[in-house]
């Protein structure tokens, strides 16, 4: 299969200058959108990600009606708990559900850590072969995860949270319980990213989407070595990786520190102050606040001209949302986002693109 070495994804992963800055979105497939509500109304989320056409069709929605720059799988990060012995559901309304939660020392000894994810998960391998026939090389598959912080915050709670007082209750009262538990979901997260890898994913996203739940100290000490074990894995070096984490402002230089060749930020900071911690070294992908996308139009592309103008055009800025789309975004504003990046970057490249880091953020 040729692949355009001119892929504009890859290129700002890679530092280098694109033709216009390239966009995706997180979540991108989903309830927003009707084509994904009319197979959702036969099948539940597990039916559509454990048959391999139909998850390939739903990646395909947004590709095929957006015109984004990348592909991600469709999947969830809560499957391969599913063979490490978790077992769970999504309620309507209210989420993931988990029916056998992690509380203790013995609950974290029977986890299994041995998953084999090439059979045991085999239907999101076969899903990005699917995706990887479909797409031709026209644009590159991002393969994800959950990070182990993430992925031990469900399985700790028994689903989502507020104030995550039983995983940190955890992390203080039996530190040796959790570094075990860490220890395992690094394991399953590398070896499951590995295999998205070797099946065809061309980029690696690990979403530490409640890292914002943990103090600057709380993550370096008891989160950032298991997502430095997963992101430094060899067999991820091959890939670009995508190191996302949400109110992780206080920390961006130890998200740095546990590696992603792309750090994605949330909206809460601004994307040159978030690009001047990180240093100039790294690419980033963010950063417009998901409900920005309910604003009215002039609103919304005041917004992203700002943060396009944070990026002064320099490569490595790869445009996204800070968080993932909402199920109540009009469709018609996704779209505009699109054309509103690749329009403006396409008249205003030439001006900066040229300039140094230090001469663009004086701009
Ligand atoms: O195009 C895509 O990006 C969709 C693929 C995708 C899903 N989940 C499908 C899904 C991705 C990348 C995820 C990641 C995911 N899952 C994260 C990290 C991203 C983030 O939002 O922080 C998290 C925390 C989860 C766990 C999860 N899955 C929750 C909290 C929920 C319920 C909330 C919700 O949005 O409904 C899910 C369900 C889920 N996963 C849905 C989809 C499309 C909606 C469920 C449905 O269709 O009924």
């Amino acid at each position: 299969m040729a692949e355009p070495v001119t892929s504009r994804f890859l290129r700002a992963c890679a530092m280098q200058p694109a033709d216009v800055t390239p966009i995706w979105f997180m979540r991108q497939a989903g309830r927003y959108m009707p084509e994904y509500r009319a197979i959702r109304a036969r099948y539940t989320l597990l039916e559509i990600c454990r048959q391999p056409e139909l998850a390939a069709e739903v990646t395909m929605q947004p590709v095929k009606s957006l015109g984004v720059d990348a592909a991600i799988l469709f999947a969830d990060i809560l499957l391969p708990l599913i063979p490490m012995g978790i077992r769970l559901h999504f309620a309507e309304g209210e989420g993931p559900v988990i029916e056998n939660p992690v509380r203790t020392e013995a609950d974290v000894v029977v986890l299994r850590d041995d998953v084999a994810p090439m059979e045991s998960l085999a239907y999101v391998m076969e899903t990005v072969r699917l995706v990887r026939r479909e797409l031709a090389g026209r644009i590159p598959l991002i393969g994800f995860a959950g990070a182990p912080f993430t992925l031990a915050s469900y399985i700790i709670e028994g689903g989502s949270s507020r104030n995550y007082v039983k995983t940190k209750q955890m992390m203080y009262h039996a530190p040796d319980t959790w570094h075990m538990l860490m220890g395992k979901l690094a394991r399953v997260v590398a070896d499951y990213l590995a295999c998205q890898v070797a099946s065809g994913a061309q980029v690696a996203q690990l979403f530490d989407s409640w890292a914002g739940a943990l103090s600057h100290d709380d993550y370096t000490a008891y989160v950032l070595p298991y997502s430095r074990a997963v992101l430094c894995d060899p067999r991820l070096t091959s890939v670009p990786t995508i190191h996302f984490a949400t109110g992780a402002s206080a920390f961006l230089q130890q998200m740095k520190a546990a590696g992603g060749t792309v750090i994605g930020v949330d909206w809460r900071a601004p994307l040159d102050w978030a690009w001047r911690q990180l240093g100039a070294d790294v690419a980033i992908q963010g950063n417009l606040d998901p409900v920005a996308l309910l604003a009215p139009r002039d609103e919304i592309e005041k917004r992203v001209r700002r943060i396009l103008q944070q990026a002064v055009g320099r490569p490595g800025h790869i445009f996204n949302l800070g968080h993932g789309i909402l199920p109540e975004t009009p469709v018609d504003n996704v779209r505009a986002v699109v054309d509103m990046v690749h329009e403006y970057t396409a008249t205003t490249r030439d001006l900066t693109q040229n300039l140094t880091f230090k001469e663009a953020i004086q701009l």
